[in-house]
């Protein structure tokens, strides 16, 4: 595998299209990235039986726990990073500043270092009604992320009704790929 475009952070969390994350790896390594891989605990959970595979198709550990003090980073610093698909709690942990999980702690801190940031959410038509979901996308639009949603991006399905085949990973390539000057 040539790894010419960079480190991507790829960072999922738990809804359904975080199943297609293999898939989306190897699109990425395609596209020339050196992709680590982390997830929610959550997501972690759910990917559980595959986290063996994803290890050794991005040669890097998945995390989804923060590491222990004095413990070395395990993975390359990133030159970009991508959290997808992004449920509505990560996405107002992270414009709130919520850090328990790894994955969140990683794009806040990443905001104030200068990482280039992308996000997708992952979110039905009932969770958008919540006030709290416009108000995270602003704030992180506000804070330099590129948050896909609406036009160009993700547009919320009704409850129940999700087509996670559907979910259009590669606009989230497709910005990695802007941000790191590689398209
Ligand atoms: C089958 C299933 C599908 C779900 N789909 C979504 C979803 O599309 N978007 C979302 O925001 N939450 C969804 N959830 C709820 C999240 O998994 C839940 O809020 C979880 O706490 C998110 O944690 P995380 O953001 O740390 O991954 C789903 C839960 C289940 C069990």
């Amino acid at each position: 595998m040539t790894t010419t475009s960079g480190v991507l952070y790829l960072f999922g969390s738990a809804a359904p299209p975080v199943f297609d994350v293999a898939n989306v790896i190897q699109d990425a390594q395609t596209r020339g990235f050196d992709v680590c891989l982390g997830l929610t605990p959550t997501a972690a959970r759910w990917l559980e039986p595959q986290l063996v595979e994803l290890e050794r198709l991005t040669g890097h550990p998945v995390r989804s726990e923060y590491k222990m003090p004095g413990e070395p980073d395990v993975w390359p610093k990133a030159d970009v990073i991508a959290v997808a698909p992004a449920t509505f709690n990560t996405v107002n942990a992270w414009a709130l500043g919520i850090t328990r999980d790894f994955v969140v702690g990683v794009v806040a801190e990443g905001i104030g270092k200068g990482i280039p940031l992308v996000a997708m959410p992952c979110v039905n038509a009932a969770y958008v009604q919540h006030h709290r979901f416009e108000r995270s996308v602003a704030e992180l639009r506000d804070m330099g992320v590129q948050v896909l949603y609406g036009e160009g991006g993700f547009v919320p399905n009704q409850p129940g009704q999700g087509k996670p085949k559907e979910y259009p990973w590669h606009l989230v390539l497709d910005a990695v790929q802007e941000l790191t000057g590689r398209r």
